[in-house]
């Protein structure tokens, strides 16, 4: 039941801190994730992985993409990250040792379970999977997995699910780093004390709702829009981007900051706006130069930034602060204004927010 809430959407992403809660609860040590909670002899298999290939769908693919900055960056385990849809009609050159890595909300999904049935099945080290449903054939058919507890998710635009899921690869990152011993341990006991504040962080995301839902007007008139970010933010403006047009019908598109001169420059007017998603990390600069370039050509930026950024606001350019957060868990954290944001949108423009248009919340045929 939505209880209080107008739409089930809206209640999802409020759910958000307590879903996360639940997915970390007793999966971590003092200063370690615990591998059992993927399998019992999780641990013994995740030493013999030497790459790492993941495959989804839609936002359970974005999720993916936000892993392989963290495996290879904090683990140093070189990771792919695919659609379902052409991983499972192509050849693909599988190295040895590699650990196949299925997400998915619903388990059901066709592309991704035809990938998980039709790999060339002896050439993969095991299979394991990151579901949120106990009883799917994604779980039962893996030999691993590891339950997201979501709970269920009735909106068709997915929230929970893709911050639990995010959860969920971060726990997979940390018990391969551990595993592998390519994550040193001063490293892997911040993030797992980061982890444990997470919930509270994700609170104080949620408190900026009001000031997101005004910032709503800026889009409820235009036909497009851009969203950028850089390194693992890029996922979350792509997820972003897929937000607003699944639940408001406006046009979006994310790119790799970097990208923008490449071509999408030319799209910038003032019927062009634009959402950065810019933490304080070491990117922050780069990303600065990108928004200049915006704003020169009579772009409207919308900037989440951390407050310690110090980002100021002109004419152009309007400033949301966030809470600071360890720069790993970032990802999971401006996930939230960018679902609002998109929430509100599409609630100004009278859009069925809960079941939009030609979208089912399962898509178990092809
Ligand atoms: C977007 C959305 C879809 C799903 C995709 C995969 O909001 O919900 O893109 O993420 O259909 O579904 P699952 O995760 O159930 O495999």
């Amino acid at each position: 039941e939505k209880g209080s809430y107008r739409h089930f959407m809206l209640k999802e992403i409020y759910e958000q801190p307590q879903a996360v809660q639940r997915t970390l609860e007793d999966r971590l040590a003092a200063d370690h994730v615990l591998p059992a909670a993927f399998g019992p002899d999780a641990s013994t298999l995740f030493a013999k992985v030497k790459k790492i290939q993941i495959v989804a769908c839609g936002t359970s693919y974005h999720a993916g993409m936000v892993a392989r900055y963290w495996l290879e960056g904090l683990t140093n385990t070189p990771c792919q990250v695919e659609v379902a849809s052409e991983f499972r009609y192509r050849h693909v050159a599988v190295q040895p040792d590699t650990l196949f890595v299925t997400i998915s909300q619903s388990g059901e999904t066709a592309d991704t379970l035809a990938a998980l049935r039709h790999r060339q099945d002896n050439a993969y080290l095991a299979s394991l999977t990151i579901c949120n449903v106990g009883t799917s054939s994604l779980v039962r058919e893996s030999d691993l997995a590891l339950l997201t507890r979501a709970g269920p998710e009735i909106g068709v635009a997915s929230t929970k699910a893709f911050s639990t899921q995010l959860v969920g690869l971060l726990l997979l990152t940390l018990a391969i780093g551990r595993a592998r011993h390519t994550l040193a341990p001063a490293q892997e006991r911040e993030i797992v004390d980061a982890l444990r504040t997470l919930s509270a962080k994700l609170n104080d995301a949620l408190a900026i709702s009001a000031t997101i839902e005004a910032k709503a007007q800026l889009f409820a008139e235009k036909n497009h829009a851009l969203f950028l970010g850089r390194g693992e933010q890029f996922p979350v403006a792509l997820e972003g981007a897929l937000k607003l047009k699944e639940i408001s019908y406006i046009h979006a598109e994310a790119y790799p900051a970097g990208e923008l001169k490449h071509g999408p420059l030319a799209l910038v007017d003032s019927d062009m706006p634009v959402v950065t998603v810019a933490p304080n990390n070491a990117l922050l600069e780069k990303l600065k130069s990108n928004l200049q370039e915006v704003s020169a050509r009579g772009g409207q930026l919308l900037v989440f930034a951390d407050r310690e950024a110090h980002l100021s606001e002109d004419e152009q350019t309007q400033v949301v602060n966030m809470p600071s957060i360890h720069p790993v868990l970032a990802p999971i954290l401006y996930t939230i204004p960018l679902q609002l944001l998109s929430y509100y949108v599409a609630v100004l423009k009278g859009t069925d927010v809960d079941q939009p248009r030609n979208l089912a919340k399962s898509v178990t045929v092809e």
